[in-house]
């Protein structure tokens, strides 16, 4: 298995490009299967997470074709993916491919809202937390799909189709919003959505669902309204920028010290992480095509900071704002509300020298003045790029073992940070 070896110290300078968001692109291609036409999506990262959704959906008998790359553009620009689900031969998601990853099960919606019937096998538990399915089932419910379970999938059935209902989340969820979103498009009648997520990867599929002939209104907000269509057909879409890139290289900078441009996103997709940045010291500008990150000097103030639904600060930033706080001056207490069990990054972040302890959904920090590199690891995504965050401000090297974590959610993180001075080379297997 591949691992990243780091030596830190250095501060980084430069520009990374930021790529299309990962947690946009996967219900945007699932939302393909909505219609027989062609939904072509720009700027689709180059992902271990895409190229697996890419055999599920092509396992339902979707056809894709990645366009070919135009002059001047690097394996860092996006891509471009034509889908087609003209041809759905299957509605049948298997485990073997679904536990690959939990975001797949979402296929559930559309096929049960277009064919009348999906047979999905139940995702499996998640290294950050028990990842129910039951809010996503109601909504397919209050949308008059029978829903059974099978040797572990979930069968979904309608005999005359989906039809609108009020579907109210007691709890935000982006999946359930997104599945509600989908098979409401699809259903008889008007449906109305409370209390949903107001995630920008809601808003970027409710976009180009109405591209798609979809008659939505209100995403964004806790209320949408969905009046459905009788079919839905082609669209051209563009993913928007990966917030969770972004803010995650934004903390990096904070870490090492140094001045970088993030291109190609958006400040507004993540104000209250940037607020809080803001908050430790580091200096953050809006820029009309991107962001610039910059902390010289002073050291990196400490903040508390509890993880919330969209607009509040993100739960897949908690850990890599924990790697920054291990060096704060003075003692941060960070709350995870979304995922009970998100601080396996702890006891790694500890390995290093960080001094963190739990006390209950609270993690404590109290900031050291130095880390040290090791051997670490980490069990996902998001944790391990913290560690990555920690290695780059740790004096010696760390070396990152499950690399293939990083590779799920983070495109070509070596040559973005090396090219702004970053000590960091993969070792392949
Ligand atoms: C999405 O997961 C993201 N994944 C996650 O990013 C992200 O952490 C999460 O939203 C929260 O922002 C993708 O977009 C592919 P939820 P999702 O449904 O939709 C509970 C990453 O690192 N819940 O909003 O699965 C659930 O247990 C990943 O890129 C139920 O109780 O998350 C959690 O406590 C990790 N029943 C809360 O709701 C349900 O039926 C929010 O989960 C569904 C969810």
């Amino acid at each position: 298995m591949d691992r990243i070896h780091i030596t830190g110290g250095a501060p980084l300078h430069g520009e990374i490009p930021i790529s299309g968001a990962k947690n946009a692109a996967l219900p945007l291609m699932i939302a393909s299967l909505l219609t027989g036409e062609t939904v072509e999506l720009a700027n689709v990262p180059r992902l271990a997470d895409i190229a697996s959704l890419l055999r599920i959906l092509g396992n339902h008998g979707v056809d894709h074709m990645v366009v070919g790359k135009r002059p001047g553009q690097t394996t860092e620009t996006g891509q471009t993916i034509r889908l087609t689900a003209s041809n759905v031969i299957d509605t049948t998601a298997p485990y073997d491919l679904v536990s690959t990853m939990r975001a797949s099960f979402w296929v559930i919606a559309p096929l049960v809202a277009r064919f009348g019937e999906a047979k999905v096998s139940m995702p499996g538990g998640c290294a950050i937390g028990t990842r129910p399915v039951d809010l996503l089932l109601m909504a397919l419910e209050r949308l008059g799909a029978t829903i059974e379970i099978d040797g572990g999938y979930v069968v979904a059935r309608t005999r005359n189709g989906l039809r609108g209902g009020e579907i109210s989340f007691p709890k935000v969820t982006v999946g359930g919003t997104h599945v509600a979103l989908m098979a409401a498009s699809l259903a008889h009648g008007t449906t109305v959505i409370e209390n949903a997520a107001r995630e920008p990867e809601v808003v970027d599929l409710a976009a180009c669902l109405a591209r798609m002939g979809a008659r939505i209104e209100g995403a964004g907000t806790p209320r949408i309204v969905v009046e459905g269509v009788s079919r839905l057909g082609g669209a051209r879409h563009e993913v928007l920028p990966d917030r969770i890139e972004t803010g995650t290289y934004a903390m990096a900078v904070a870490m090492t010290g140094g001045d970088v441009v993030l291109r190609d996103t958006r400040a507004d997709l993540l104000h209250s992480a940037l607020d809080v940045l803001a908050t430790t010291g580091t200096e953050v500008t809006a820029l009309p095509d991107g962001i610039r990150v910059r902390r010289n000097g002073a050291g990196v103030a400490a903040v508390d900071v509890t993880t919330d639904p969209f607009p509040g600060f993100p739960t897949d930033l908690q850990a890599q704002f924990m790697a920054l706080m291990t060096k704060a001056q003075g003692q941060s207490r960070i709350r995870e509300t979304i995922f009970e069990n998100r601080f396996m990054h702890v006891q790694e972040l500890a390995r290093l020298g960080a001094r963190i302890r739990l006390e209950g959904d609270v993690a404590v920090v109290e900031g050291v003045d130095r880390l040290k590199g090791a051997p670490v690891m980490a069990t996902d995504l998001r944790a391990s790029v913290s560690l990555v965050i920690a290695g780059l401000a740790a004096e010696g090297e760390t070396v990152i073992n499950r690399v293939y974590h990083l590779d799920r959610g983070f495109e070509a993180l070596e040559a973005k940070l090396g090219r702004c001075g970053a000590a960091i080379r993969r070792e392949r297997a």
